[in-house]
């Protein structure tokens, strides 16, 4: 399968070094960016719209932790781990080990200097600036390899499945989200709002993806389509920016990002977009 390069690892480490004060003011102060699963059944969401949007954050890492099987015993890499956020919530969650990896150097600063706020996690949890397609690790290293709202970023997807799969020990468990692009004719509106504003592109459809994973010599043992609750999660991002308040000057930044993140919404509703999450065994 051939993969896109339209847009360079340099890019992306550009954007997400510069990026993180707009992230930090609409999505999540604590610095986490990824989208959630919403409590469809219960009809219990009666929190603000803030509360309801980061706690479909930890549903979704709760159902990855769940599914996945990551315990105290467990050896965890985040893969495309940003401010450490989640892979700090993950190390006490579990009292599993855990490594973040990521290409942004002030992410990477975030996250190592927040490592001085949680010092009963010492020795547990550390982080380190690194690529996806290249990881510092010796084959066989961790027994899951962990990644939220990631790979769609990586150019070369497929490198990144065999670095994973590389540093996972056998009988090692991937878990992970990515969007997905259900159909390849897309609106100049998906193209511009979505795609171009977020340096992405890729071949991976949900189907696909899973033929890729088997490429790669996974096992795949579960893949959930949850665009639906992408397509929430971006309702509630479009409020959240609409009300966020930033650094003078952000004002343009917030209101483009209530409409971007609307346009978002319309591009799920259309297939343009979809999300999914896969569980994989090496
Ligand atoms: C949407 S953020 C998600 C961050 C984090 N997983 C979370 O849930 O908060 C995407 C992250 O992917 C990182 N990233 C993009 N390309 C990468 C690559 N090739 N290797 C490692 N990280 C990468 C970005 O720097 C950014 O921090």
């Amino acid at each position: 399968m051939e993969t896109r390069h339209r847009f360079s690892e340099r890019e992306t480490e550009d954007y997400y070094d510069a990026e993180d004060v707009i992230y930090r003011s609409v999505w999540d102060a604590d610095g986490s960016v990824h989208w959630g699963v919403f409590d469809t059944q219960s009809g219990n969401e009666t929190g603000s719209i803030r509360e309801e949007f980061l706690a479909a954050g930890i549903r979704l890492n709760e159902l990855m932790v769940a599914a996945a099987g990551i315990d105290e015993n467990s050896r965890v890499l985040d893969v495309g781990c940003g401010n450490g956020t989640t892979a700090t919530w993950l190390c006490r969650a579990s009292g599993a080990q855990v490594t973040g990896i990521d290409l942004s150097g002030v992410r990477i600063a975030n996250a190592v200097e927040s490592l001085e706020k949680v010092p009963e996690l010492a020795g547990r949890l550390a982080f380190e600036k690194a690529s996806a397609t290249e990881l510092p690790f010796a084959a066989g290293t961790f027994t899951h390899v962990w990644s939220q709202a990631t790979i769609y970023h990586v150019p070369d997807k497929v490198k990144v499945l065999e670095e994973s799969y590389r540093v996972l020990q056998p009988g090692g468990a991937m878990i992970f989200d990515d969007l997905t692009k259900p159909r390849t004719d897309i609106s100049e509106s998906a193209q511009v709002f979505v795609y171009d504003r977020l340096l992405f592109d890729t071949d991976f459809s949900f189907y696909s993806y899973i033929d890729a994973l088997r490429e790669t010599g996974f096992r795949v043992i579960q893949a959930r389509d949850l665009s639906s609750h992408l397509a929430r999660s971006y309702a509630y991002l479009s409020q959240l920016a609409s009300i966020a308040q930033g650094p003078e000057g952000y004002r343009e930044r917030f209101d483009y990002l209530t409409d971007a993140y609307m346009k978002t919404v319309d591009a799920i509703n259309n297939d343009e977009l979809g999300w999914a999450q896969y569980l994989c065994v090496k």
